[in-house]
C-alpha cells in the first residue's frame, strides 16, 4: 500500500488525476473503474480540464461504475448514472456506448448484478478502479458485514450510509434504500486501485481501515492486501495517523 499525502482536496484530486491521466495514455482503450461522490469529483475536474487542453484523449477508454441506486432511472437526477453523465461523461470524447453504470431500473436485480459481472469479465477486468471511502469504512457499496461479498450484488443500505447521503434529496423518503454494488472481489482483481479521501471527518476511518486490522467489519481494510493499492489523502484524513 503506498500513501500520496496531499496537501488539500486540490492538490489530493490532481495526484489522483496524474495515475488515471498515465493509465490512459500508457493504455488507451482501458478500462477504468469509476466511483461517484464527493470525493471524486475534483479528479474528473481535473481530467477534463487536462482533456481540454489536448493533453488526453478518452475516445477509446471503457468505464464501469461501482454502483446504482435501484429504483432510479439513469436519468433521474439523484442517479449515479446521471452523476456520471453531468461531471465526467458531458465533458469529455468518450463514446457513451463505453460507459456502464448498472440500470437501476432492471426488473430483476440478480440478473442485473450477474449481467454486470460477465460484463466486467467480458471487458478484460478493471485496469485501474477509483474509489471514495465511506465513514464506515465502505468501498462502492459493500457495507460493513460478516464476511467479505464476492461479485456485484443487491445491498440494503446501512442507517450511516443513508444519513450521509439524506443531503442529496429533498425528503428523508426519497433517499433509496437499496442498490447494487460491484463486490469487494471485482473491486480486488482490478489491476490498480487508487483512492481519494479528504477531510477531518474521514481521518478515523481511515486510521482504522489502513491501520488496523483486515475485517470485513470495516470492508475497505481489505484494499491492505492488495499489490497495487494507492491511498491518495489530503493532511486533514491523514490527522489521525
Ligand atoms: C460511490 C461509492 C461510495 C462513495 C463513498 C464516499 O460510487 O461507491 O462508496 O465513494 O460513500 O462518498 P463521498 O466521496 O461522498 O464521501
Amino acid at each position: 500500500m503506498k500513501i500520496l499525502r496531499a496537501r488539500d482536496y486540490t492538490h489530493m484530486s490532481r495526484q489522483a488525476a496524474n495515475i488515471i491521466s498515465a493509465q490512459v495514455i500508457l493504455k488507451p482503450d482501458a478500462v477504468l473503474g469509476l466511483a461517484t461522490g464527493s470525493s471524486p469529483v475534483g479528479v474528473y475536474e481535473q481530467l477534463i480540464d487536462w482533456y481540454r487542453k489536448g493533453d488526453l484523449d478518452f475516445s477509446l477508454v471503457r468505464t464501469v461504475n461501482l454502483d446504482e441506486y435501484l429504483g432510479l432511472s439513469g436519468s433521474d437526477p439523484q442517479s449515479y448514472r446521471y452523476f456520471m453523465d453531468r461531471h465526467f461523461f458531458d465533458h469529455i470524447n468518450i463514446d457513451r456506448a463505453n460507459t456502464f453504470v448498472p440500470d437501476g431500473l432492471a426488473p430483476d436485480a440478480a440478473a442485473e448484478c450477474s449481467r454486470y459481472d460477465a460484463l466486467i469479465r467480458r471487458l478484460g477486468g478493471i485496469d485501474l478502479q477509483l474509489l471514495g471511502l465511506g465513514h464506515n469504512g465502505h468501498i462502492g457499496f459493500n457495507e460493513p458485514d460478516e464476511v467479505f461479498t464476492k461479485g456485484t450484488h443487491k445491498v440494503t443500505l446501512s442507517e450511516s450510509t443513508l444519513r450521509a447521503n439524506r443531503r442529496f434529496f429533498e425528503r428523508e423518503e426519497d433517499v433509496p434504500r437499496f442498490a447494487c454494488t460491484v463486490g469487494i472481489c471485482d473491486i480486488m482483481q482490478a489491476r490498480r486501485i487508487v483512492m481519494v479521501v479528504s477531510g477531518a471527518d474521514k481521518a478515523d476511518i481511515i486510521r482504522e481501515a489502513f491501520f488496523g486490522p483486515v475485517t470485513p467489519h470495516v470492508p475497505a481494510s481489505i484494499l491492505q492486501l492488495h499489490r497495487d493499492f494507492t491511498l491518495v489523502a489530503d493532511e486533514e484524513a491523514l490527522i489521525k495517523v
